[in-house]
């Protein structure tokens, strides 16, 4: 049954529209203004769009081909990369290609629970229960929620049903329709928001926190943490972006894909700090408030804007969809990968849902009953880091940059060069010349360099 033929997108647009609603997420949205705010503004900024360029973009383009290649999912991918390129150490790459596979399901775990937090804050925007909110108002209100394990699981288990209905209809049922008219909506919303925010805020003074680097601020830990944050932002070391890449048809550019998605996501990173800090910096809120940020701060935001009970609800809709389009590609990966097996996609959507709605809720109740439980107390760096906070760790600042650092020494150093020549089929110019370089050595050197950095931190 390993030779079940994966639907294909509809086209290179649909394909960018998926691919970007992957990369365009919670990690963008509600991640990315709390880590760079955590770490130093702008040095973490100017470090994250140097890997961004120089690794993001290489390594997205080194997924999506291993998943055109071999048009499977990533443990299947591997297995047939290491055949047909008669490549050593074959375990180590068998180990490489679960590691691809099991890193998005430990992804989701907690991605469901802070989707859920979103769905909850749609109704409480429709409740108006943040009318007139002041800016401890909602922090409390956020911490309340935390404290409420009922409704986080209630919330969170409905994102997982959206996301099982979506998967389970397959590529152009499921897929297609959902980013067709997600992603658009999105865009408008997300764009209105800024506007008002930077005209209404303290702007000038977020882009200054935003651009003025502080190189005394970047540490070892620093610069993992600004890899970790672009690696989850552009959907790498996840499986999601091979498995996208699987269901593209060969007339496709790759590299122009890859950097389309790599420039949209970017994008959307660096205007949800211009839609967050100039409100946070207007209200003299605490910068580094950490996870609550856009919880803590948008519905101050909304209380004070014409019409912002409806643009709250809208804002926190969107929020979900946005995250809903990332974790359809968090889910996509096992199910294929079960089909490929002979199940059908039905069920297997149910079952893998189910497996992980299982830790996620463990990661849900560390927020309240389970608060105090600390896995790894007897680790400095990670002693007050509850459950959810050590999956979240473990997978995006962890297994995410190892992965990528794994399938960069693959790509680079055992498949042969004429097999990737072909695939980006642009013959051995430039472009390739560059990502040949990229993936070789400039990947390998600052990975090993920041893990061995972080490994000595603790
Ligand atoms: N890129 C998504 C975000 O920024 O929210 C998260 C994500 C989706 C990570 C899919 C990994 C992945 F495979």
């Amino acid at each position: 049954m390993e030779n079940v033929k994966h639907e294909k997108w509809s086209s290179g647009f649909i394909f960018l529209l998926a691919a970007v609603g992957s990369a365009v997420g919670l990690g963008n949205i509600w991640r990315f203004p709390y880590v760079v705010a955590e770490n130093g503004g702008g040095a973490f900024v100017l470090l994250y769009l140097g890997i961004v360029i120089l690794l993001g973009i290489p390594l997205l383009m080194t997924e999506l081909s291993i998943g055109r290649m071999t048009g499977k999912a990533p443990i299947n991918a591997f297995d047939q990369m290491v055949k047909e390129n008669d490549v050593k150490a074959k375990p180590l790459w068998t180990a490489l290609g679960w590691s691809y596979m099991l890193v998005p399901l430990g992804i989701l775990c907690f991605y469901f629970v802070v989707a859920g937090w979103t769905l909850n804050y749609v109704t409480g925007m429709v409740m108006g229960d943040f009318n007139g909110i002041t800016a401890e108002g909602a922090q409390e209100s956020f911490g309340a929620m935390l404290g409420n394990w009922k409704t986080l699981i209630f919330w969170m288990t409905i994102t997982l049903l959206i996301t099982i209905g979506i998967v389970s209809q397959g590529i152009k049922e499921g897929l297609e329709k959902a980013v067709k008219i997600l992603m658009p909506a999105l865009f408008v919303i997300m764009v209105a928001l800024v506007i008002y925010s930077s005209v209404t805020g303290e702007f000038l003074e977020s882009v200054k926190f935003m651009f003025t680097p502080d190189f005394s601020k970047i540490t070892g830990k620093t610069i993992m943490m600004a890899a970790g944050q672009a690696f989850f932002s552009l959907s790498l070391g996840s499986a999601a972006m091979m498995m996208y890449g699987a269901y593209l048809t060969k007339d496709i550019s790759i590299p122009k894909m890859a950097c389309g998605v790599a420039l949209a996501d970017t994008s959307v990173a660096i205007l949800a700090g211009f839609m967050i800090f100039p409100i946070v910096f207007a209200h003299g809120m605490a910068n580094a408030s950490g996870p609550g940020l856009v919880f803590e701060v948008l519905p101050v935001i909304f209380t004070d804007m014409p019409m912002g009970q409806l643009f709250g609800v809208l804002f926190f809709l969107l929020l979900a969809f946005a995250a809903v389009t990332s974790t359809i590609s968090l889910l996509e990966p096992m199910v294929a990968l079960l089909e490929e097996k002979g199940y059908k996609r039905l069920p297997s959507a149910f079952i893998v849902g189910g497996g992980v709605w299982l830790i996620g809720v463990i990661c849900a109740l560390s927020l309240n009953v389970l608060q105090d439980v600390r896995l790894l107390g007897g680790v400095e760096a990670l002693k007050d880091k509850n459950i959810m906070d050590i999956v979240e760790y473990f997978a995006a600042n962890v297994f995410v940059p190892l992965n990528g650092l794994f399938v960069a020494i693959f790509i680079g150093w055992m498949v042969k060069r004429s097999t990737m020549i072909d695939e980006f089929n642009m013959g051995d110019n430039i472009v390739f010349k560059a990502w040949k370089f990229l993936v070789c050595y400039i990947v390998p050197i600052v990975m090993i360099a920041v893990f061995y950095d972080a490994a000595i931190g603790f």
